[in-house]
Order: structure tokens, then C-alpha cells, then sequence
């Protein structure tokens, strides 16, 4: 029997359509489906829609909408949404149907039984947006909420409590006993830290002031708190409380929750608390991603098409919008949204490494061979079976990236091996093969190709997936067949005699920025001269020698408060550069580090060191930052920085 994967995203407030804010947690756990579905899983992967509670209330009300047709139209625009960004889903709850209502209704009946709720009274500050009260001392200047900003309104009622506090010893428990529980760790110190700092207080959990929720059992003037309320649709999707609760049994605990930073409370400890009242186990992993900002700014409604993402899909691609998502922004940290990096990323990664590859393999193959896959045959070069070997390697690598949620590397290891791939044809030549005659190394060399593009393409599929088609399309393979066969399906040697085609060019380049400079006229360009700096010769340019090097060492130098002594590797030779750069790098944050150097400038004599170059960074009077390299691998160290 396969194995079970469950895989949640938040479910999204209906006040506003989603950007790419909200597409983020869904193309990525999107992504972790798919990929887990082809490694053997059985997935559930599950989203939708949080529609009560005052905030959603109160933007019906204010649109002058009927609360129930406002939420079904914006609930409906996720579905449409998702729909065009080709999300692969296995269920979409919504808090409003009526099954998972009855179930709220039903644990918290419970949780009454069990007297771990309670009533009394509740004033204090409550921030709608946040649907959250806050203490005083929370409070930012202004009576304003520290999470959003925007003002917070006094409120005392009667309400239901949940005792929270009784279960605070047992999460401290089991946070030291489950130490993977939270990710990223920083967040799962968050956590524990206040945990163990801070009584808990018991929780608030219903709501008289306003009617829009799910009806308390017992008690018919309050609605459920919208939290306790959204929450529970990780149970209740696979039909917990119900008659037929065996996706319960099959899918809980969930494998991993996918949420954002500023929700890692609520599902970190208001919910494992819930679900302990309740004796249901907790789920295995929560873990809490950054936030991001589109080029820089703070998404808002404002940005329109910038924040789009299926208008960002519309101009790149699909592929090229996941790809970029996942690759660029490191899962579990803040990121920038940036349109000039999706063009970097779309016109390097894609169009040169993959592109390139693909469309060089099969026009060799076509103008070789008559497009035949040819038959290899012993003896293998090393470089055929180093190339062999990694392929071999590649899903164990990613696997590794993916088991601890790191997307960028598990991408960045599979562009490792098609960079591998593009340097094994400049290494064989196969052009002078074929014009040799040499029929023997010309057919494993186009073999291997073959098979290496199929391992790429296979590694890719979760993230991109038509891509991924296309790609075993091209080779010859009916491909949505093969990739049904999952990672288990890729043995090497497959490729011999399929009939490669020639096929439309997968990332057509987008045109970078230096092209456009080209229209800037030559008096402009002089214009935009910082003032001082006389325009220069290309000749004049060429005379400085720019290399990169690999910062090996970084020691202090005695009596000197600004300078570090650095050993930099150009690879055939180490530098001694003397840096005026300690107020801004600590020793360990340089090591490592793939730097520009001025490689010819006259050698000087700083605090007794010979200085052998000078290091490139840009300044200001706020900081100061290195020139670093965007792809620091060992293969640029010396390179010529032209
Ligand atoms: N309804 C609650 C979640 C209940 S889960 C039981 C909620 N909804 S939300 O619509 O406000 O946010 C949903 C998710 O979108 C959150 O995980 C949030 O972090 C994410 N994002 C919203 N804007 C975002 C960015 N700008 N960047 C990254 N994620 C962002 O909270």
C-alpha cells in the first residue's frame, strides 16, 4: 500500500481576491504535491477558503452585499484562479459548508463536555483585519495593531472561553520532545521561547456581537471564533466527526502544514492545544514561510497587474513563474518578488541552460543520426560515466533538498546537472565526432545526452510541468505516460531508437536590459555620467583585469581597527588583500565568499601587508556590500569579469 502524504495551505480570507502573496503557499505545496505523488505518495493536498468571522462581515456589509452571495463570488474567483495556475488540488473546503460546520460544532461540543470551555467575560483591543484581540502593552502608538497597522477598536462582551493555559506545560513538553515540529527553526524558538516566557491565557472563542459564523451548540446568541472555527478545516476536510472518517484515518496527522510567518501562533499553539484537548495527534510539521514584497514594496491593492500572478504567468509562463518562486525566494525566509530577477532567472536558467540543452540534443540527434536515438556501446569515458553517475544521483540529491523544504537547492542541484549536461557537449565536441567519423564516441556521446535530458526533464516535472512534457515530447516519449511511472520509473538506458522531433523553442529569450541601452543615444548616456567621470575608451576599460576569488582567509591585522587581512584564491594563485571592510563583515560571513578583485592594480603596502588587489563593493554612508557572485561555484574562481 503507498504510503500517505497530507500536505495543507492556509485557507484564505474572502475579504480581497488573491495576488501572488496568496498564490506563493499554494504554487509551492502545490509543487510538493505533485513531486510526492511522483515518488510513490498517496497525496492529499488540501485548500480553500476562510469566509467568516467580522472582517469578511464587515466587507459584504460595506459593499452592500448579502454576506452569503459575497463570499460564494470571491471564494469562486480562488477556484478560478487556481484553475489557471493549473493547481492540482485534491480538495477545496470552504468554512461555510455545512458538513464542515457541523463538525465545528461538534468538536467544540467536546471540548465543552470535557469542560475545557468555559464562560465569562472579554473586553480589549480587537484588530478585525487580524481577527485577534491584543494586550495594551502590544499596542504601537495611536492604538494601533503591531501586526497590520491599522487602528484597533475596544470590545467587551461575553464570551466563551477556551483554556488554553491548562495545556501550556504539555506544548513546552512536546516542543523539547519533537524538536522538527515547527521549521524553520528560528520559528520554532519563536515559539518555544514564548511558551516558555509568557503565561498563556485562555482563549476567547465566540463571538455575540455580530452573527457571522458557525452557530455555538448550546448557546445560539454566539458564533465560533472564526480561528477555532478555521482551524479545525484540517480534520474536518477528511471527514473528522463524521460517520465516514476514513480519510481521517488514512491522511491525520498531516504530514506538513504550509502557513506564513505571521499565523505560526495560531497554528503552532492554539491548534496543537485544541487538538490535545481533544486527544487528536498533532499534526507532524508546521512550517512558517516568509513574507514577500513585489520589487521591493509591500503588496498592496495599488500594484494591480504587478501582483497578478496569472498575469505574471501569462507573460512568462506558468513553468517560469513556479520556477522563479521556488528557486529564488528560499522557502522559510522573506524574499523580494522581482521582475528584473525573473527576467535574470527566465533568460539564464531557462533559456540558455535549459533551452540551449534541449534544443542543441535533439538538432544533433536529428542532423546526425536522422533522428534516432542511437545504440551506445562499450568503452565509456570518464566523462560519459561521471555524467552517468550523477544522473544516477539526481533524485537522491533533490530528494535530500525537498525532505527539509528547501526548494532553491533541490532546483539549483538539478541546474547543476543541466549546466553538467551543456558542459559535456563543449567537453566531447560532438561536431568534430561526427566530421572524424567517429562513429563509435559520436553515438554514446549523443546517447548519453538523450538519457541526461530525460533524467532532467523527469526532475523537473513537479515544478514545471509542462515543461517536463514538452522536453520528453521532443525526445521521442509519449510523454505524460512515462511520468506517470514516478522517480521509480527512471533507469538509465532506456532512450536507444526513440524518434526525437524538433519542437518549438521552450523560453523564447526576453529582451534584457542591456539591449535596450543600446537605443539610449550617446548623448544621453553621457548625460547620465556621474558628475566628475569623463566618458572612456572600451580600450581604456579593458586595461583593468577583473577576476573572482574565493575569500579562503580573513584575519585580523594588529593595530589596524577597519582592515582585514584576506587570502583570496584565484585558483593558480592566492592574493593577500588588505580590506577596509571589518565595520561591515564579521571574519566567518567573508570566508567562503566569491568576491570581484582588481587583479593588476599596483601592489601597496598597508600596516605592513603587502596588498596584492583590491576587493569591489558598493558604498554608501548607510552600509557597505560586496561585489559578490550570483552563482558562487567553484567553477568561476579566476574567471575574467568582463
Ligand atoms: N484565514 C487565515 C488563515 C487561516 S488558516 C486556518 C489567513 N488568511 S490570509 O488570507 O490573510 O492569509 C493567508 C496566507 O497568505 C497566510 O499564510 C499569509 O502568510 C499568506 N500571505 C498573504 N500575503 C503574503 C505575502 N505578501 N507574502 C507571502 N505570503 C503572504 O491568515
Amino acid at each position: 500500500m503507498k504510503k500517505s502524504y497530507y500536505i495543507t495551505t492556509p485557507l484564505y480570507y474572502v475579504n480581497s481576491k488573491p495576488h501572488v502573496g496568496s498564490a506563493y503557499t499554494t504554487i509551492v505545496a502545490d509543487c510538493l504535491a505533485r513531486y510526492k505523488r511522483m515518488a510513490g505518495y498517496d497525496v492529499f493536498y488540501l485548500t480553500g477558503t476562510d469566509e467568516h468571522g467580522l472582517k469578511i462581515y464587515q466587507a459584504a456589509r460595506e459593499k452592500g452585499r448579502d454576506v452569503k452571495e459575497f463570499v460564494d463570488e470571491v471564494a469562486q474567483q480562488f477556484v478560478d484562479i487556481w484553475k489557471k495556475l493549473d493547481i492540482r488540488y485534491d480538495y477545496f473546503i470552504r468554512t461555510t459548508d455545512a458538513d464542515h460546520e457541523r463538525s465545528v460544532q461538534a468538536f467544540f461540543q467536546r471540548l465543552m463536555d470535557k469542560g475545557d470551555i468555559y464562560k465569562g467575560h472579554y473586553e480589549g483591543w480587537y484588530c478585525v483585519h487580524d481577527e485577534r484581540y491584543f494586550t495594551k502593552k502590544e499596542l504601537l502608538e495611536g492604538k494601533l495593531c503591531p501586526e497590520c497597522k491599522r487602528s484597533v477598536q475596544w470590545i467587551r462582551e461575553e464570551n466563551y472561553f477556551f483554556k488554553l493555559s491548562k495545556y501550556q506545560k504539555e506544548l513546552v513538553r512536546y516542543y523539547e520532545e519533537n524538536p522538527g515540529f515547527v521549521a524553520p527553526d528560528f520559528r520554532r524558538n519563536e515559539m518555544l521561547q514564548r511558551l516558555k516566557s509568557e503565561p498563556l491565557e485562555d482563549l476567547s472563542v465566540s463571538r455575540s456581537s455580530f452573527p457571522w459564523g458557525v452557530t455555538m451548540p448550546g448557546d445560539d446568541k454566539h458564533v465560533i471564533y472564526v480561528w477555532f472555527d478555521a482551524l479545525l478545516n484540517y480534520i474536518t476536510a477528511l471527514g473528522y466527526g463524521k460517520e465516514d472518517d476514513r480519510a481521517f484515518h488514512k491522511y491525520w496527522p498531516a504530514n506538513v502544514h504550509f502557513i506564513g510567518k505571521e499565523i505560526n501562533w495560531f497554528h503552532s499553539v492554539i491548534w496543537p492545544a485544541m487538538l490535545l484537548a481533544a486527544d487528536v495527534p498533532l499534526p507532524k510539521k508546521v512550517f512558517a514561510h516568509g513574507w514577500l514584497t513585489v520589487d521591493g514594496e509591500k503588496i498592496s491593492k495599488s500594484m494591480g497587474n504587478a501582483i497578478d500572478p496569472v498575469a505574471i504567468a501569462e507573460e512568462y509562463s506558468l513553468d517560469a513563474l513556479k520556477y522563479y518562486m521556488l528557486r529564488d525566494i528560499k522557502f522559510g525566509r522573506d524574499g523580494d518578488f522581482s521582475s528584473e530577477n525573473l527576467k535574470k532567472r527566465f533568460n539564464y536558467d531557462l533559456a540558455n541552460d535549459l533551452g540551449n540543452l534541449v534544443s542543441r540534443t535533439v538538432q544533433m540527434i536529428l542532423q546526425y543520426r536522422n533522428g534516432a536515438v542511437p545504440q551506445p556501446s562499450v568503452p565509456y569515458t570518464e566523462e560519459d560515466k561521471a555524467l552517468q553517475a550523477m544522473a544516477g544521483n539526481l533524485f537522491e540529491t533533490v530528494n535530500t533538498f525537498i525532505e527539509e523544504f528547501d526548494f532553491t537547492e533541490a532546483l539549483e542541484s538539478v541546474w547543476k546537472f543541466i549546466r553538467r549536461t551543456n558542459k559535456y557537449i563543449d567537453e566531447t565536441e560532438p561536431w568534430k565526432l561526427a566530421k572524424a567519423g567517429d562513429k563509435q564516441r559520436l553515438d554514446n556521446v549523443l546517447f548519453h545526452l538523450a538519457e541526461s535530458l530525460r533524467f532532467a526533464a523527469f526532475l523537473i516535472a513537479p515544478f514545471m510541468e509542462e515543461t517536463a512534457l514538452k522536453i520528453l515530447g521532443q525526445l521521442g516519449w509519449d510523454s505524460r505516460t512515462e511520468l506517470q511511472k514516478g522517480f521509480d520509473g527512471l533507469k538509465w538506458g532506456e532512450a536507444k531508437g526513440n524518434k526525437v522531433s524538433k519542437g518549438e523553442i521552450l523560453f523564447p529569450r526576453k529582451e534584457s536590459e542591456g539591449k535596450k541601452d543600446k537605443a539610449v543615444p550617446r548623448a544621453n548616456k553621457e548625460k547620465q555620467m556621474p558628475e566628475g567621470l569623463a566618458s572612456i575608451a572600451y580600450d581604456d576599460f579593458a586595461k583593468v583585469s577583473l577576476r573572482i576569488g574565493r575569500i579562503t582567509e580573513a584575519d585580523e591585522i594588529k593595530g589596524a581597527d577597519k582592515l582585514y587581512a584576506l587570502k583570496v584564491s584565484l585558483g593558480e594563485e592566492t592574493r593577500t588583500i588588505a580590506a577596509g571592510i571589518k565595520a561591515w563583515y564579521t571574519k566567518e560571513e567573508l570566508v567562503g565568499k566569491y568576491v570581484v578583485i582588481v587583479a593588476n592594480l599596483e601592489p601597496r603596502k598597508l600596516r605592513g601587508i603587502e596588498s596584492q588587489g583590491m576587493l569591489l563593493a558598493a558604498s554608501t554612508e548607510k552600509g557597505l556590500s560586496l561585489v559578490t557572485l550570483d552563482r558562487p561555484e567553484e567553477i568561476f574562481k579566476g574567471a575574467v569579469v568582463r
